[in-house]
């Protein structure tokens, strides 16, 4: 019988298909998985199906063993996995692609919204008693209408933010990426725009790129300095596309408007750290939420199913449909 190890509590959907196959499947904890219990319970698996939050690398791939076919990332990205070392031992990895889209665009809008309408901070302000009657002056936010919205990486997440706001918000976009999209463009708008003029004409500048050697500290120092004093930086990609050093040195000195972080460059706050969250909470300028772009239970239903697909697949024969192949 194929045995699977699950590292973290997924929803239900995946262990279902999993388990009507007859794989003996073995599920991790609901919180972090220690280092010592993960190279544990992969001795022998045919199958991983790894969360974000665990390294896969050559000791984990090693402590698996000769019967490991496959690594099924629960995740869009895969920069937690040694794609190399599982590619060169012919260890299929894969990833979840297009079961977030609508979610983390949303969420990224959400955090556009909060930091606009200063949605936390005023929430605070009630919760606090502060709230004595209606004022003129009160808590004045801004309008997204006729803003200008930076998009960095123009894949579907990125797309599907320019849409709701071009379409919803009636909002200008710039984007970015390594080419330009001109049936985005024709089709629903947008322009492409070189990292420079993006940076130092948005209002909003998002992020949507995947952590690579390419991506990591894109934003650093002299990018936010290009930035308006008054734009806003959103991030639900992956922390280290930010030098947080830079970022935090940037909030403190009102270099930026204020920044919306799903994710950080040492998640979660960890002791290594130079800075971490905490360094965050002094400010007032940032919305703040736990990496959770992706985590409505329709999406994470979704991750749960494909991930699980990638493996039955795989421990068929076939090559499952979400295969990353890198050179
Ligand atoms: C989440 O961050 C993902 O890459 O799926």
């Amino acid at each position: 019988m194929a045995k699977v190890f699950v590292t973290r509590e997924i929803p239900e959907s995946g262990l279902k298909i999993l388990k009507e196959q007859g794989y003996e499947v073995v599920v991790g904890p609901r919180e972090l998985i220690s280092r010592e219990d993960l190279l544990k319970n992969v001795v022998g698996v045919d199958a991983i199906l790894s969360v974000l939050t665990e390294k896969i690398n050559k000791e984990v791939i090693d402590a698996a063993g000769a019967n490991l076919k496959i690594i099924a990332n629960f995740a869009m990205g895969y920069d937690n996995i040694d794609v190399k070392e599982a590619q060169s031992r012919n260890i299929y990895v894969t990833n979840t692609p297009g079961t977030l889209t609508e979610t983390v665009a949303e969420h990224a809008m959400a955090l556009i919204l909060s930091l606009a309408h200063r949605i936390v901070e005023a929430d605070q302000f009630t919760r606090d008693g502060k709230y004595k009657g209606w004022g003129p002056m009160l808590l004045l936010g801004e309008d997204l209408n006729n803003k200008t919205l930076g998009l960095i990486g123009f894949g579907a997440i990125g797309q599907r933010l320019a849409e709701m706001a071009i379409k919803g918000f009636n909002m200008k976009v710039i984007y970015y990426d390594v080419k330009p999209n001109p049936e985005f463009e024709k089709n629903i708008g947008g322009q492409f725009v070189s990292l420079e003029e993006l940076l130092k004409n948005s209002d909003f500048v998002s992020l949507h790129v995947p952590l690579n050697p390419q991506t990591k500290h894109l934003i650093g120092i002299k990018e936010l300095s290009l930035m308006k004093k008054t734009a806003y930086l959103i991030n639900t990609a992956r922390g280290p596309v930010i030098d947080e050093n830079a970022l935090l040195n940037a909030l403190y000195t009102n270099d930026i408007a204020g920044a919306g972080l799903d994710v950080f460059e040492y998640e979660p706050a960890i002791v290594e750290t130079r800075f971490d969250l905490r360094e965050f909470l002094k400010l007032d300028n940032v919305v703040l939420t736990p990496h959770t772009a992706s985590a409505s239970i329709e999406t994470r239903s979704k991750m749960s199913t494909m991930a699980a697909n990638n493996i039955v697949a795989t421990l068929k024969g076939e090559t499952p449909l979400n295969l990353i192949k890198i050179n």
